[in-house]
């Protein structure tokens, strides 16, 4: 009886192990499909990661300074201008919001032109400049936002 009791048990044991790892298995399949984002999307939280570095470099003149002297923002103003090679060519974003492809190229292109114009800027250690070049990189997410991405939900 006892050895039953304990077979039984064991056996209650491993079902309870083998729901477990169905359920663990279950909720990270879930997870996964959540965090399910398109290329684009992907590109945009590492523009997202660097348009923050030089929001916070052109804040103040002791941040800029902080900044080294502006290079960290002329840095990541740089990446954030490259990236507009990667996506100027996506087509599925006017697809989808049944606009012409002709207005996401003019908006990759104002938003490459505005982070260019930080770099420079920012490069050469002119913080007024770099200051002032913050408001059209700025304007340059959140037009195209306002086009092709309707729910915008950060603060671009
Ligand atoms: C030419 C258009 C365009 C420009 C310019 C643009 N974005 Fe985006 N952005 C999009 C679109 C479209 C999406 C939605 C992508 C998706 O969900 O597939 C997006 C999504 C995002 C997201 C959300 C990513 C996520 O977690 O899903 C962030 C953050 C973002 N952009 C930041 C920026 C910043 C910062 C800039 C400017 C420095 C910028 N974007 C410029 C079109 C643009």
């Amino acid at each position: 009886m006892f050895r039953r009791c304990l077979t039984l048990s064991a056996a209650a044991g491993a079902v309870a192990v083998a729901s477990l790892v169905v359920a663990v298995g279950a909720s990270l399949a879930g997870d996964d499909d959540a965090k399910e984002k398109s290329a684009l999307a992907k590109m945009m939280i590492k523009i997202d990661k660097d348009t923050k570095l030089v929001r916070e470099g052109t804040k103040s003149l002791t941040k800029f300074k902080k900044a080294n002297s502006g290079k960290d923002v002329a840095k990541a103003a740089g990446e954030i201008a490259k990236y507009a090679k990667e996506f100027r060519d996506m087509k599925e974003p006017s697809e989808k919001m049944k606009k012409p492809f002709s207005k996401w190229t003019d908006l990759t292109d104002r938003y490459e032109t505005a982070a260019r114009d930080m770099e420079k800027a920012a490069a050469k250690g002119d913080f007024a400049a770099s200051q002032k070049a913050w408001n059209p990189l700025y304007v340059s997410c959140s037009n195209c936002h306002g086009a092709f991405r309707p729910e915008v939900g950060d603060g671009f």
